[in-house]
Parts: C-alpha cells; sequence; structure tokens
C-alpha cells in the first residue's frame, strides 16, 4: 500500500505508511471542519507540534484509547505524562529519531507553544518525516523563515504548509515558502476552519503553479494524497 496523507481539516493530517497510522496536531472534537471525530481516527503514533489547543485538543484521548505513541518536545512529552499518556518519544529541534514508520526530525517553527492550562510548551516546531516514498515536511503553524531554504535542500516530495494567514503565513509567504522548499508537490493546511483564517486556496494554487517549482494538490478536509 503506498502512502497517503488524509487532510482531517485545519491543521491535523493522518498518515497511512507501511501499516501505521501517524496522526499529526489531532484536533478533530470541536474543530467545525473535521470529517470525523476523536473517537473515530486510528493512531499507532501522534505528532504534536506545539502546545496550542487547535493541535493537542485530542492527544489525550486518542492516545488512551489507541496506546499510541506520542512524539513531541520534551516540554509536550512531559506534560502529556502528566495527564495520562503512557508511551511518548520526547524529542528537541533539530534532533531525530528513527520509528518504525520513518524518520522524525524537529524542524524550527515561528511561532508560540503554551499549554491550554497555562503550562509552557516549549519550542514550537515543524516535522521532516522520511517515509518510503521520499521526505515530507509539515510546516505547521509558523512565520515564514529563510531556513525553509535549508530544509528543501533535503529532497521533499511533498511539503505541508499553512496558508490562514493572521497566526501563520498566509497565502504570500506561503507561496514564498514554496520557492524555498522547492518539494515536487505542496498542499496547503491551517485555513478555512473558522472566518478569521478563510482564503481562497484556488487563488493561492494558480500562483504557486505560475510562480514556483512545485504542483499544488488541493483537498477539502477529508481528502487525501498518495505520496
Ligand atoms: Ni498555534
Ligand atoms: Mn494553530
Amino acid at each position: 500500500m503506498p502512502t497517503t496523507l488524509t487532510w482531517l481539516g485545519h491543521g491535523t493530517w493522518l498518515i497511512a505508511t507501511g501499516g501505521h497510522n501517524v496522526l499529526v496536531d489531532p484536533f478533530l472534537d470541536d474543530s467545525p471542519t473535521a470529517p470525523i471525530k476523536a473517537a473515530d481516527v486510528k493512531a499507532d503514533y501522534i505528532l504534536v507540534s506545539h502546545g496550542h489547543f487547535d493541535h493537542v485538543a485530542d492527544a489525550v484521548k486518542i492516545a488512551q484509547r489507541t496506546g499510541a505513541t506520542v512524539v513531541s518536545n520534551f516540554e509536550i512529552c512531559e506534560w502529556l505524562g502528566k495527564q495520562g499518556v503512557k508511551k511518548t518519544e520526547p524529542m528537541n529541534l533539530g534532533g531525530a529519531i528513527d520509528l518504525p514508520f520513518g524518520r522524525v526530525k524537529l524542524t524550527i517553527a515561528h511561532h508560540s507553544s503554551v499549554l491550554p492550562d497555562g503550562a509552557s510548551g516549549g519550542n514550537p516546531s515543524g516535522f521532516l518525516l522520511t517515509l518510503p516514498e521520499g521526505k515530507v515536511y509539515l510546516a505547521c503553524d509558523t512565520g515564514l523563515f529563510y531556513d525553509m531554504k535549508l530544509i528543501g535542500e533535503e529532497g521533499l516530495a511533498l511539503a505541508v504548509l499553512p496558508i490562514g494567514d493572521r497566526f501563520t503565513m498566509g497565502p504570500d509567504d506561503s507561496l514564498r515558502a514554496a520557492k524555498l522548499l522547492a518539494a515536487k508537490r505542496v498542499v496547503a493546511s491551517h485555513y478555512g476552519t473558522w472566518p478569521p483564517i478563510a482564503q481562497d486556496a484556488a487563488a493561492w494554487a494558480k500562483r504557486v503553479e505560475a510562480e514556483s517549482f512545485s504542483k499544488v494538490v488541493l483537498l477539502e478536509p477529508g481528502g487525501k494524497i498518495t505520496l
């Protein structure tokens, strides 16, 4: 079975690869655009990019139901452990670990990371995943940064970029990010969930295809990409 990435709305992705289900930033039960509920999602691993509610909201209940291992920064792993999550893989920026589904590197993100109860969530991150078909970069919540060029040098099959603006990059900077990353394909994330981050993704896609090396895949929540 080829690797697939399913957009579960907002910044939530489910990656199915080599028989493993890798859930990224689970925000389902309170998301107006999520196509499924936390009680119905599969997960062997849960990747959490930072401490904000729209990224950690359902992590504890899904980890408890499925027994999934949570991969995140050290501070968030400690916090999740206190909430009853049994298995974590703590990391920090620039570090990578090998897991049964592939390699996970924590990349920088320009954002913040306070947890829902006010605890420090360490530094926010993105993820660079090495999967059987190639490398996938999930920028997660971030502004534009020039070091995306270094991430692009790794050779990316796919980049998942926020376009919502206000809390993350908007369409203009996501276009610049696409140029720095030079991934074969890019897909938009973290938009359309609520009116303050509504965007015209089709207009963004046209600009990216005209001005960068990348092809764009546009999804509706529930839609998937085959790597
Ligand atoms: Ni955030
Ligand atoms: Mn967010």
